[in-house]
């Protein structure tokens, strides 16, 4: 049993989400002690707050995207509080860098168990406003990219004997939500790509599942709301969810915690929708 101390301030621990202290003894009874996770988009948002969740949890966690300093940063808070990180830059839009990204999880930690298919970009306009730069844009990360880090785990995680996957999807994957003809398509497909993937991958003892998110509180929304516009967009986000709030970051991590753990072993190819009760409003 490793008997180092961690003192997290992990979104997933804090006192305020949980009410129980910060530190916590690393050992073998920690939900992911010894697994390896690779968590795409780890620097920013929702990504951040499963690496920094699952190294609470005793995994090793590699974080990929295109900026240095977010993943840097994400990494060092890791360490200062004892957990294992590293990070990769990759554009997973290109192919190429996905496959060296797994590549370098494996020669940094020797193994891959856990796949969180999070990194994604969006945009929203009407139809015949769309470009095909739009298109090519979203598809390449959204979708391409999802699916690619998919097929070069497989062998990975089977070849520990079985393993776990989470795609981020959205609420926008499920419904059909004005102005996101690429956006939500994508994010549909996501959904689909789930489905097949747990078939395809069952009798691997892989798990695959997929989590749609309502209106979380990120960094994405600076990407396509003017600066001046967002402090209204978030009070109608908040507006239109019946708990009357945006959610946070690490409430999608503890669902994504659940999915990859033991607790969930007899689920997969599932959707989990995460949203205030948005799509039911
Ligand atoms: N926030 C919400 O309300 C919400 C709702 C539903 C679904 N989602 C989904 O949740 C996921 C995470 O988004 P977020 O809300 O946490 O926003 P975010 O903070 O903007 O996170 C997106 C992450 O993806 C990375 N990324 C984007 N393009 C990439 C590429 N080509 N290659 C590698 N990494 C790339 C970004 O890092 P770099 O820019 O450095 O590459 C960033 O870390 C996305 O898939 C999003 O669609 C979010």
């Amino acid at each position: 049993m490793v008997s180092a101390r961690l003192s997290f301030h992990s979104p997933c621990f804090s006192p305020s989400t949980t009410g129980h202290a910060l530190s916590i003894v690393r050992n073998s009874t920690m939900r992911l002690a010894n697994k390896t996770a690779l968590i795409s988009g780890g620097g920013t948002g929702i990504g951040k707050a499963i690496a920094i969740c699952f190294a609470a949890e005793g995994a090793r966690v590699m974080i990929v995207g295109r900026r240095k300093s977010p993943l840097a940063e994400t990494v060092s808070e890791i360490h200062s509080h004892g957990g294992q990180a590293a990070y990769v830059i990759a554009d997973y839009a290109q192919v190429k860098q996905v496959k060296e990204s797994i590549a370098a999880t494996i020669s940094t930690f020797g193994t891959l168990d856990i796949l969180v298919n999070n990194a994604g970009v969006a945009g929203f306009k009407p139809i015949l406003e769309v470009t095909e730069e739009d298109y090519e844009y979203q598809t390449s990360i959204n979708l391409k990219g999802l699916l690619f880090a998919t097929k070069f785990a497989i062998p990975l995680l089977a070849s520990q004997g079985g393993g776990s996957i989470v795609n981020i999807s959205s609420g926008a994957g499920l419904k059909a939500v004005p102005l996101s003809s690429v956006y939500g398509t994508t994010k549909a497909g996501v959904v689909h790509l789930t489905k097949i993937s747990a078939l395809e991958t069952a009798d691997k003892n892989i798990r695959v599942n997929c989590i749609c998110p309502g209106f979380i509180e990120t960094p994405i929304f600076d990407t396509f709301i003017p600066k001046d516009q967002l402090r209204a967009s978030k009070a109608s986000f908040s507006e239109m969810t019946p708990l009357k709030r945006m959610g946070r970051a690490d409430e999608v991590a503890k669902a994504a915690l659940y999915l990859v753990s033991e607790d969930a072993s007899w689920m997969t190819g599932n959707v989990v929708t995460l949203d205030g009760g948005l799509n039911i409003a």
